[in-house]
């Protein structure tokens, strides 16, 4: 709990980008408008272009559907903008003495360093920040939070984390992947280790395969410069659905502090098998939607995979032989996110061939339809044995979801580290899915398959599941 001698001053540098618009600005506006942050935060943008503050907050307010003018002005009361640019350490300087003016002498003068820029701009905005003296921790706390993708390879990761820890200690590090603050996304940890039932069946005896689906509808929209260098592997997969194989698949922290979960996040990235480029060709799918070479800031003889599929092995006693087939793509039929685990069959069935009953599964919806469904086998009424596969669901209720950047920007103004991803878990992300990279680039346009957008992506990815299985899709 902050007492009335703290101040805390979050500072976003990037502020005129479309992150600070889409999502930081309104995840802070709610933040202020219901009362969750700590006593005297206040905001400033930071950005090369010449904005007043009336022009950033207006700039801001565009970013915002529903809001009433008081509630708008209580909340730009704290938010300033500032021109200069975040790897100016002069700039930064200034900035700094400007904060340190604005609080009193016994002021703990806490603040977090939010990082929406160019990833390419991190290095140098770090070095900028540490020059110009506004990482000391001698009147409060430092912290910086890196948004994704942190580096491109894993070389360039731990460049880039060797530069950080540098400047900073690795708690003042909070590497942001917004799906950790998804409330679908906890709750995975929550299914899993409140509950019991699941514990003695979660693991390589009961469980046939994993499947881990982030699927959009959307194309690149106006990112193309940024996605064709990027691709789906490094754009979604290293990340978001790295996280997510990591929830699933670790050992239950012994206590619920940050590092005791993130420890074993970290373990289990570590135990994923490393492959060679024969087995990445072999055992991945990548597409191109029809279009996408015509799409602003495009290479038109572009071969970057806006779809990907990859079959991965968790060498642990727990996984060990249980593939893990991870899909993600965009210009889909649908957006949804979801995690199915498809349980074994039945060693012997004693009703007879029934082509409605499947194997047991348990799918956890993370968007749209959040929430948690377990299939099993179910009698149909009437005469003889007929099965039908029957579901026992959950949902979230209907606008109780927050914005993950609500729930993270909290978490990093309050010092949680728990939903943050820690220097090691981002090298092991990198360490699986470059050889996939790798071999992809190698391969060039062999193996590229088209597909139509609005479609489920490239057909073949189902092979990657496995003879007689198939991709859940939709509800489950
Ligand atoms: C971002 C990617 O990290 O996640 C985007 O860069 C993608 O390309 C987005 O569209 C998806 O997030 P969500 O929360 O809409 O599933």
């Amino acid at each position: 709990m902050q007492n009335q001698t703290q101040k805390t001053t979050v500072v976003v540098l990037g502020a005129s980008g479309d992150l600070t618009q889409r999502k930081l600005g309104p995840a802070l506006f709610h933040l202020s408008k219901t009362g969750a942050l700590p006593d005297r935060c206040s905001f400033i943008g930071v950005a090369r272009s010449k904005f007043t503050n009336s022009e950033f907050h207006t700039f801001l307010r565009e970013g915002l559907a529903d809001q009433s003018d008081s509630d708008w002005q209580e909340f730009t009361g704290n938010v300033d903008y500032f021109a200069g640019s975040s790897t100016d350490h002069e700039t930064l300087a200034e900035l700094d003495a400007q904060i340190t003016f604005g609080c009193g002498e016994k002021d703990r003068d806490n603040r977090v360093y939010y990082l929406a820029l160019k990833p390419s701009l991190y290095a140098d905005t770090l070095i900028a920040l540490a020059e110009s003296g506004s990482l000391n921790e001698t009147n409060g706390s430092r912290r910086v939070v890196i948004e994704k993708p942190f580096g491109t390879d894993l070389e360039s990761a731990k460049e880039l984390n060797s530069l950080a820890h540098t400047v900073l200690n690795e708690d003042q590090i909070y590497r942001i992947d917004h799906y950790l603050g998804k409330d679908t996304v906890q709750n995975i940890l929550v299914f899993r280790f409140a509950n019991s039932i699941f514990e003695p069946i979660w693991n390589r005896n009961y469980i046939d395969h994993v499947q881990i689906s982030v699927l959009e509808d959307l194309g690149v929209e106006s990112r193309g410069a940024y996605y064709d260098t990027s691709g789906v592997l490094r754009d979604m997969v290293q990340s978001h659905l790295m996280q997510l194989l990591a929830l699933i698949a670790m050992e239950p922290p012994a206590s619920s502090t940050p590092d005791a979960l993130r420890d074993e996040k970290a373990k289990v990235l570590s135990a994923v098998r490393t492959v060679d480029s024969t087995y990445a060709i072999e055992n991945s799918v990548r597409g191109q939607y029809n279009g996408y070479l015509d799409e602003v800031g495009v290479d038109p003889a572009s071969t970057t995979a806006t779809f990907g599929a990859v079959k991965l092995f968790v060498d642990t006693w727990r996984w060990q032989g249980v593939p893990f087939v991870l899909r993600s793509g965009k210009a889909l039929e649908r957006k949804t996110s979801e995690i199915a685990i498809e349980f074994k069959r039945p060693p012997q069935s004693i009703f007879g061939d029934n082509d409605e009953a499947r194997p047991n599964r348990l799918v956890i919806s993370i968007q749209p339809h959040e929430g948690v469904n377990l299939e099993f086998v179910n009698k149909s009424p009437g005469a003889g044995s007929n099965l039908t596969t029957e579901s026992l669901e959950f949902h979230f209720p209907k606008g109780e979801i927050r914005d993950a950047y609500e729930r993270l920007l909290l978490d990093a103004i309050i010092g949680d580290a728990t939903h943050f991803n820690r220097s090691d878990e981002i090298e092991s992300s990198w360490r699986i899915i470059d050889p996939f990279i790798n071999a992809w680039v190698s391969a060039g346009r062999a193996g590229l398959k088209p597909y139509e957008p609005g479609s489920i992506g490239p057909v073949d990815s189902e092979s990657l599941v496995g003879e007689g299985r198939k991709w859940v899709t939709g509800d489950g």
